[in-house]
């Protein structure tokens, strides 16, 4: 694993800390806990309670940490449930809550209130609970989605809240609602606000994001897919870069109270985002045009300024590079799922 950003002091500290992951078993959450075993965690915690599979997708995080199950301890549990999160903080010292428990977006166009309603719970529990002590420091696991469409880009920390979904209201309103438990009660929250994250072990079944949708219909044969006239752009990260700034503000005091966004900087449409894809899969087939998703914000692009002055953060996958990773990945599962 190659890291650019955390000093050796730092690399030292996080091997000592004590850390739960929620959503552990989701698609950054995975790679997240990857990455801190493969630094050399010894206490590591991961919370999930595997929704993505009673919604009809697959915990392709949670297969993909089977290689290293004797490293972390699993805990299938719902971190709504206040209870049962208290008793977890009392039996395990935790010095840092990576928090990356969500419902996904795509399930919100269908169940909007039952996405808001869960997502601002898992923060606000987590919150009281930081409140009481029970663990010290909260990173936590903002999106673009909070912003809504781009008013004008690109989209630094300041650019106003205008979700365009009842997930991107979630994320909005888990923000300020941690901020102000660190405003009021001086708890230490620091908020990482990804754009698009792109990578292996991202659920590519029901309610998917789009490359892992896009790899898994060329693979069996479908044509891909694009909604709306695909001039919607993104700001593509790989999550291994993601994942390394997660670890980097879990170690930056001076970060308590910030929300920094974390992103490549780079526009991206969806329509040369499959184009790209479907070059690099060797797919020249048709490609579909459906009609326009609601809530589809039409522009995000990143403003990664005070990233790169607070953190030293500099995207370092391209997306090309990211995308070849990606669909070897997903074509090496895809084939040991058909034999
Ligand atoms: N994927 C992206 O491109 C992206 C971009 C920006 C921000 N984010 C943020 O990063 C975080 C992780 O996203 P992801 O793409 O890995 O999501 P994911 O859907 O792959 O994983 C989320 C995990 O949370 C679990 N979960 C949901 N509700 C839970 C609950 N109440 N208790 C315990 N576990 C629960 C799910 O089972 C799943 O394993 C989220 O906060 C998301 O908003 C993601």
């Amino acid at each position: 694993m190659h890291l650019q950003l955390l000093s050796g002091k730092e690399i030292e500290e996080l091997r000592l800390s004590s850390i739960l992951v929620t959503g552990g078993a989701g698609f950054i959450g995975s790679n997240l806990v990857e990455d801190l075993i493969k630094l050399g965690v010894t206490r590591i915690f991961v919370i999930d309670n595997l929704i993505l599979e009673k919604i009809g997708g697959v915990q392709r995080g949670l297969q993909s940490l089977t290689r290293f199950k004797d490293k972390f301890t699993m805990i299938i549990g719902d971190v709504t449930n206040y209870g049962f999160m208290k008793e977890f903080f009392k039996r395990e010292e935790i010095d840092i809550v990576f928090n990356l428990a969500i419902l996904p977006l795509p399930l919100a166009l269908r169940r909007p209130k039952f996405v808001f309603d869960q997502n601002v719970k898992i923060a606000s529990t987590l919150a009281e609970l930081q409140r009481r002590d029970l663990f010290r420091t909260l990173v936590h696991f903002s999106s673009s989605e909070a912003y809504g469409s781009a008013v004008r880009v690109p989209m630094s920390e300041e650019h106003p809240l205008q979700p365009s979904t009842s997930y991107g209201a979630s994320k909005a309103a888990q923000d300020l609602l941690l901020l102000s438990y660190h405003k009021n009660f001086g708890t230490d929250v620091r908020i990482i606000r990804p754009f698009n994250n792109i990578g292996p072990s991202q659920n590519d079944f029901a309610y998917s994001a789009v490359v892992p949708r896009t790899i898994r219909r060329i693979l069996s044969g479908k044509k891909p897919v694009i909604y709306g006239d695909g001039l919607q752009t993104r700001d593509f990260i790989y999550v291994k870069d993601t994942c390394e700034a997660a670890m980097k503000i879990a170690m930056s005091e001076s970060l308590k109270g910030q929300v920094l966004n974390i992103a490549s900087g780079r526009e991206t449409t969806i329509r040369d985002l499959i184009h790209t894809i479907c070059r690099l899969m060797g797919y020249t087939g048709e490609i579909l045009y459906r009609p326009p998703r609601p809530g589809d914000v039409r522009r995000h692009f990143a403003d990664i300024t005070k990233a790169r002055k607070l953190l030293g953060f500099e995207p370092k996958t391209s997306l090309e590079e990211a995308l070849r990773i990606i669909i070897y990945w997903y074509k090496s599962i895809y084939y040991s799922e058909r034999q």
